[in-house]
C-alpha cells in the first residue's frame, strides 16, 4: 500500500517533532518563523526559531541539509551558562544558501546574496550581494553587484524581432526544409531589389566574415597587397589572412571613421576593403588603380549621390549579425556585385557539395530558417532605420558632437550614434550609473595595428563613446541619455 503525500506527512508529524510545513515533509521547523513568499527549502533541512526572531525575505532559496539555527547550547552543555543562547537571524529577500550550510543566531545576511555551499555563517553583518563562503567564513560584500547592475542596464544595442520573424521561422521549420532551399533564393533575389540589381546578383551566406573572405578571393586576393583601415572589424585581418593576402593597413580620414580613398593615391594596393563604419557611406572614386569590395556590414541601406552604397567597388558585402541593421537571426552574411561572373564564382565555391569535379570548396550556406528572418527583417528595415533616424536626432538636437558624414550627398543610416568626449570612461561611467550601457564603438586594443602612424584612428579610439540608438529603444530614454552625455562629454 503507497501512503499518500499528506498520509505520509501526518505519520511523519506524530512520530517526530517535525511540524507540517510547505516545503518539504523532512524539513524540520521549529518556533514560528517569518518565512516570505515563494521561498524553496530543501530536504533535511532545519529553521529553528525556538527562541528568537528567525526572518527568511521572499524569493530566497535554501538548498538540502541547512541549519538555520537561533540557538546556541554549547556554552550550556558545557557548564558556562544556565541558559540556550538565541539570536535572531535575518535572511533578506533573494537569497541562496547552498546545501550542508549553517547559519548562526545573530546573523543578518543582505538580499541578493549567495552562501555558498558548506560555509558556516557566524553573526555578522552581510551586505546585500554577498558572497559568504567557508569556514571560517569569508564575507565579500558587493560581489554580484556588477553583474547584476550590468544585467538590468539598459542595452547599447539589441535585434529588433517580433511576431512575424517568429511566425516566418516557424513556417519554414514546419515545412521540413531548413538547409539552403528556395527561402535563401527569395532572400537573394529581394536583396536584389533592395540594391536594384538583377535576380542573382547576390549570394548569402553563413556571415559578414564569411562574404568578406569570399569577395577576396573571388578577386583573386592570395598574395596580393590589400589595403584595410586599422579602424575597422577583426573580421577585415581575418578574411586577408584566410585568403593569404598581405594587409597594407590605412588610418582613417581625421575625425571620421572611414577611411578617405583619395589618401590611397600614394599607396600600393590591388585591392582595398573600403567599410563604411558606424552608417556613414564611403564614396568610391570611379577611377583608381585598384579593386574595391564595400563593406556595408553597418551601413545597409546608406546612400551616396542618390544610389544605395555596396556597389561601388567590384564587389559589396553585407552583415546580418544579431545586432547589424538587420539580422537572419544571430549570424548571416551576403555578397552583391554588378559582375555577375564574380557573383557566379562565389555561388560555384558555397555549393561544395554532389559535384562533378574535385576543385575545393567550402560550406558557406545561409539556411532557409535564417532566409526566412531575413525576409521579414529586408521588408522592415525601412522602419527601423527611421526609428533610428528619429532617436539620432534627440541626440543630435540636444548639442552632441557627434560623428556624421562631411557631405550633404551622403545620406548615413544612424547604425551607431558616436559622440565625441574628453573623458569616455567617465561618461560610460556615469551612464553606467543611470541604468545605460554604453561603449567605445573601436578600443585602441581592437584596432588591427596600433601605431602613431595611424593617429586619426587612435584619436577616435581615446575620445569617442558610442550611445545606445536601435529600433525597440524608447524615445524617453534616449532624451535622457542625451542630457546626461550633453552634461559629460
Ligand atoms: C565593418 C564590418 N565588416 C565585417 C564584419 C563581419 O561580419 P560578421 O560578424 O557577420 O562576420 C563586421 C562585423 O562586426 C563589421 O563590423
Amino acid at each position: 500500500m503507497n501512503p499518500t503525500q499528506e498520509e505520509f506527512q501526518g505519520w511523519f508529524s506524530r512520530l517526530t517533532d517535525f511540524k507540517q510545513n510547505r516545503f518539504h515533509p523532512l524539513v524540520w521547523i521549529n518556533g514560528e518563523p517569518e518565512i516570505g513568499e515563494n521561498v524553496y527549502i530543501g530536504g533535511l533541512s532545519e529553521v529553528n526559531a525556538k527562541g528568537a526572531r528567525v526572518v527568511i525575505g521572499d524569493h530566497s532559496d535554501i538548498a538540502s541539509f541547512v541549519a538555520i539555527n537561533c540557538a546556541d547550547s554549547h556554552r550550556k552543555c558545557i557548564g558556562l551558562s544556565d541558559n540556550v543562547e538565541c539570536r535572531d537571524i535575518t535572511i533578506e529577500d533573494h537569497v541562496f544558501i547552498g546545501s550542508h550550510s549553517v547559519i548562526k543566531g545573530g546573523a543578518h545576511i543582505g538580499h541578493h546574496s549567495v552562501v555558498a555551499a558548506g560555509t558556516i555563517v557566524d553573526p555578522c553583518e552581510a551586505p546585500p550581494y554577498s558572497l559568504i563562503i567557508g569556514n571560517p567564513m569569508v564575507v565579500k560584500p558587493g560581489y554580484y553587484l556588477p553583474k547584476l547592475k550590468e544585467k538590468s542596464l539598459i542595452p547599447h544595442n539589441l535585434p529588433t524581432l517580433g511576431s512575424e520573424e517568429q511566425a516566418a521561422a516557424i513556417r519554414v521549420l514546419q515545412s521540413n526544409w531548413v538547409a539552403q532551399g528556395s527561402e535563401v533564393e527569395a532572400f537573394e533575389n529581394e536583396l536584389c531589389r533592395f540594391f536594384n540589381i538583377p535576380d542573382g546578383h547576390a549570394v548569402a551566406v553563413s556571415s559578414g566574415s564569411a562574404a568578406l573572405y569570399l569577395a577576396l578571393w573571388a578577386l583573386d586576393g592570395k598574395k596580393k597587397r590589400i589595403g584595410l583601415p586599422v579602424y575597422s572589424c577583426a573580421a577585415l585581418r581575418n578574411a586577408v589572412g584566410m585568403v593569404d593576402g598581405t594587409p597594407v593597413y590605412l588610418d582613417c580620414g581625421e575625425g571620421s571613421p572611414n577611411i578617405n580613398i583619395k589618401d590611397t593615391d600614394n599607396t600600393e594596393i590591388d585591392i582595398l576593403i573600403a567599410p563604411s563604419m558606424f552608417g556613414i557611406p564611403v564614396c568610391v572614386p570611379e577611377t583608381r588603380n585598384f579593386k574595391v569590395i564595400e563593406d556595408i556590414a553597418q551601413s545597409l541601406g546608406a546612400m551616396v549621390s542618390g544610389e544605395r552604397i555596396g556597389l561601388q567597388g567590384e564587389v559589396g558585402i553585407c552583415s546580418f549579425y544579431a545586432t547589424k541593421l538587420i539580422t537572419t537571426g544571430g549570424q548571416g552574411g551576403a555578397v552583391i556585385s554588378k559582375n555577375k561572373a564574380l557573383i557566379d564564382k562565389i555561388r560555384d565555391y558555397r555549393e561544395f557539395d554532389c559535384r562533378d569535379d574535385s576543385k575545393l570548396r567550402f560550406n558557406f550556406q545561409m539556411t532557409d530558417v535564417q532566409a526566412a528572418i531575413g525576409r521579414v527583417q529586408l521588408k522592415r528595415l525601412p522602419e527601423f532605420l527611421k526609428k533610428r533616424e528619429q532617436l539620432f536626432q534627440i541626440y543630435s538636437t540636444a548639442g552632441l558632437e557627434l560623428l556624421k558624414p562631411s557631405t550633404p550627398s551622403h545620406i548615413p543610416v544612424r547604425y551607431r550614434a558616436v559622440v565625441r568626449c574628453s573623458d569616455p570612461m567617465a561618461l560610460i561611467k556615469i551612464l553606467c550609473e543611470n541604468g545605460i550601457r554604453a561603449i567605445i564603438p573601436v578600443e585602441e586594443r581592437e584596432l588591427l595595428e596600433v601605431s602613431i602612424q595611424y593617429p586619426h584612428s587612435l584619436a577616435l579610439a581615446h575620445k569617442t563613446v558610442s550611445l545606445p540608438v536601435y529600433p525597440s529603444l524608447q524615445k524617453e530614454v534616449v532624451e535622457r541619455i542625451a542630457r546626461i552625455a550633453k552634461e559629460y562629454s
